[in-house]
């Protein structure tokens, strides 16, 4: 297994390019399943989560191919196989994004059940819902879930859907379905995540007929048959606040190219109350900072929120910074898995419940950690970069299932990190 090794203190200065987002290539790669024609994806990210999604797709019958700068091209005519088996989908739970256009497409789908992961239960009993909101019958055994459409039926019927909370996949799914089903479909609290417009983007090119994506309510009127497009994945907003927090909390001077303030308004808001300065420039973001921040408190909630995705590493800028503060996690239940990691680094941190205490101004010194889950990883790579001496990262599977090369991209602005075999 592969490890990081990071001997930590520098400032990081210098340009990075941001990827693609995971989050918006993973569903993007499904609705290329709704159409017979051929669907080419740009700027999709070099990550092991789209290496999951492109064998899941692969195995069902699409023609699938990848080139070295990020294009890819699916054709889902011959598709005879619509299943998502068990030991591709425990690895990644996006694979739930099969079952929608699985169903909308070919009027059934097998798709196992998730399984739970590091950060929590996961479960998908939204999806099912709203799926059978539209007429799908869906039986859940064995591990699986069974759907198809009552006898019949050829197509899925639009619907009214209001799920428990807003689902980012949920809707995704629901977007997707939708775009076939017999009549109009609306989303009452619709997730409203940057990746979820692109997404309709995407479908919209293809022939869908959707509006509201963006906002809580989006409509969609089914339409027959959706064409072949060609779509750029939207940058990943995640990944550039994974580095917006790597140089707050080092110190340094950064462009991050193709990344949009637009889409990370809530997180920028704390930077700058921190006391970094991030700019929107014509190439990206730019952001500078001492290195001597004050911590700031903040809780995860839906977008335009401040992201659950940036809890573990804004967490880290806080456990340097001047002061104490309050991480509150709302969304998942169990996504404090960095905080042992973080206080084998020198930090100073009280969980009670959603809510993590951290005391700042932590001297971190440099020791052996290991990563349990993608972010959690990220938010070690930050305390390994400030801390003195030198950390070793265990487990960076974690890492690479949502970060594009981030060793050689932090190299490529003065930091002292490389991937050990
Ligand atoms: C998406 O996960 C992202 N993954 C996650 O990113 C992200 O953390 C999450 O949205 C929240 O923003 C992808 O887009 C591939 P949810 P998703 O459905 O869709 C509960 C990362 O690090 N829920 O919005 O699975 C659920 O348990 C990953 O890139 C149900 O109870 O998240 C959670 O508490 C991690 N039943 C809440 O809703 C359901 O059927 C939000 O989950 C669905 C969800």
């Amino acid at each position: 297994m592969d490890k990081l090794l990071i001997r930590g203190g520098r400032a990081l200065h210098g340009t990075v390019s941001i990827s693609g987002a995971k989050n918006a290539a993973l569903p993007e790669l499904c609705a290329a399943l709704l159409t017979a024609d051929t669907v080419t994806l740009k700027n999709v990210p070099r990550l092991q989560d789209v290496v999951t999604m492109e064998k899941l797709i692969r195995n069902m019958g699409v023609a699938f191919t990848r080139s070295d700068d990020g294009i890819v091209t699916l054709n889902a005519a011959a598709l005879d196989k619509p299943e998502a088996p068990y030991e591709l989908v425990k690895t990644m739970r996006a694979s739930v994004l099969a079952l929608g256009p699985l169903l909308a497409r070919f009027g059934k789908a097998t798709v196992s059940l998730p399984g739970g992961c590091a950060i929590g239960s996961r479960p998908v009993d939204q999806h099912i819902k709203g799926l059978q909101a539209m007429g799908a019958i869906i039986d859940v055994a064995h591990g699986y879930m069974n759907a198809h459409l009552p006898k019949g039926w050829t197509r899925l019927k639009g619907a009214r859907i209001t799920t428990d909370m807003v689902t980012v996949t949920g809707t995704e799914n629901f977007l997707m379905a939708a775009c076939l089903a017999d009549g109009v479909t609306i989303l009452e609290n619709a997730a409203q995540e940057p990746e979820i417009p692109d997404l309709a983007e995407m479908l919209i090119a293809m022939g869908a007929k959707i509006s509201g994506h963006g906002t809580s309510r989006i409509t969609i009127t089914g339409v027959e048959k959706l064409h072949g497009c060609t779509h750029s994945v939207v940058a990943d907003r995640i990944e550039a606040g994974t580095f917006l927090c790597a140089v707050a909390a080092t110190g340094g001077d950064v462009i991050l190219e193709n990344a949009r303030a637009d889409h990370l308004d809530a997180l920028l808001d704390k930077l700058r109350e921190a006391g970094a300065l991030v700019t929107q420039s014509p190439h990206g973001l730019q952001v500078t900072s001492s290195g001597k921040l004050k911590a700031q408190s903040f809780r995860t909630t839906e977008y335009p929120g401040f992201p659950t995705d940036m809890q573990a590493q804004m967490m880290a800028l806080n456990v340097v910074a001047a002061g104490s503060s309050i991480a509150t996690e709302t969304i998942f239940e169990n996504r404090f898995m960095h905080v042992n990691e973080l206080v084998r680094l020198g930090a100073n941190i009280q969980i009670d419940g959603r809510a993590a205490m951290v005391t700042g101004n932590a001297k971190l010194s440099g020791a052996h950690v290991m990563a349990t889950d993608l972010r959690a990883s990220a938010s070690l790579v930050i305390a390994g970069l400030v801390a003195e001496g030198e950390t070793t990262i265990e487990r960076i599977y974690h890492l690479d299932r949502g970060y594009d090369r981030m060793e050689e991209k932090l190299r490529g602005i003065g930091a002292d990190i490389e991937r050990v075999k």
